[in-house]
């Protein structure tokens, strides 16, 4: 059985994808045996042009695409109202069975996450199942990715201060459109002080690759 992490972030849209990409890429390349999996995806068409097939693409892995995703929903929108419009709710019996058959394919898989930590997937009568459930379910720690810029600090806390407080481990921050600067070197700095959470890499905008030592961050899946 692989080793797997999970990807998420302080918001939607900070880049979870992007450097997913760049870390499965780094894992690849150095010629480890590794998988993506995404247990819901919203606002795509197909699997080619979503997360899944931007990752795939850019870390230049062979994994088959259905094997990449379980749920493709077309409206841009959080999982569980995409499931209340389109049908087809997550079911949990299969988000597990789906990743356990990529952890049995690959060494190290990383799971991007929907969304940031607060996500629900699935809302309605049957089932209330937010993103956490998931991380749980699947036995994961976190990854969190976050902008390096102002306001990052409370974002990062917050984030952190959730997922300890639900019962999951947070093994990294990733700063993503990292500049530098005093400022964001702070940032970084105050991150670590006050979340005692090591920042493993900072990226900058249009890197191609992900500036990390491959023991390290091979060390945050588990
Ligand atoms: N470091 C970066 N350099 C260039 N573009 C970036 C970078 N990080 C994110 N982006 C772009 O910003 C947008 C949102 O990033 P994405 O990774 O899709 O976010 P998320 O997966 O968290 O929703 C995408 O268009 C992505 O290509
Ligand atoms: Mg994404």
């Amino acid at each position: 059985m692989g080793k797997g992490i999970f990807v998420t972030g302080t918001g939607t849209d900070i880049g979870k994808t992007y450097v997913t990409a760049l870390i499965v890429k780094k894992l690849a390349d150095a010629g480890i045996h590794t998988g993506y999996y995404k247990a819901a995806l919203s606002g795509a068409k197909s699997i080619g042009d979503s997360d899944a097939g931007y990752v795939k693409k850019i870390a230049g892995i062979t994994q088959e695409d259905t094997s990449l995703l379980s749920y493709l929903y077309q409206n841009a929108v959080s999982p569980h109202l995409a499931a209340q419009i389109e049908g087809n709710p997550v079911d949990p019996e299969k988000i597990k069975k789906d990743f356990d058959k990529v952890k049995s394919k690959f060494d190290y898989v990383t799971v991007e996450g929907s969304g940031g930590i607060v996500c629900p997937i699935r809302w309605d009568k049957e089932h209330k199942i937010l993103l956490e459930d998931i991380v749980k379910a699947l036995n994961l720690n976190t990854l969190v990715i976050a902008d390096a810029g102002l306001g990052t600090i409370n974002a990062v806390v917050l984030t952190i201060e959730y997922i300890r407080n639900h019962g999951m481990g947070v093994k990294g921050v990733i700063l993503n459109h990292y500049v530098g600067g005093i400022m964001q070197e702070d940032n970084a700095r105050m991150i670590e002080e006050l979340t005692g959470i090591p920042v493993i890499a900072k990226v900058k905008d249009g890197d191609g690759e992900l500036a990390i030592d491959i023991e390290k961050l091979k060390k945050i899946y588990n």
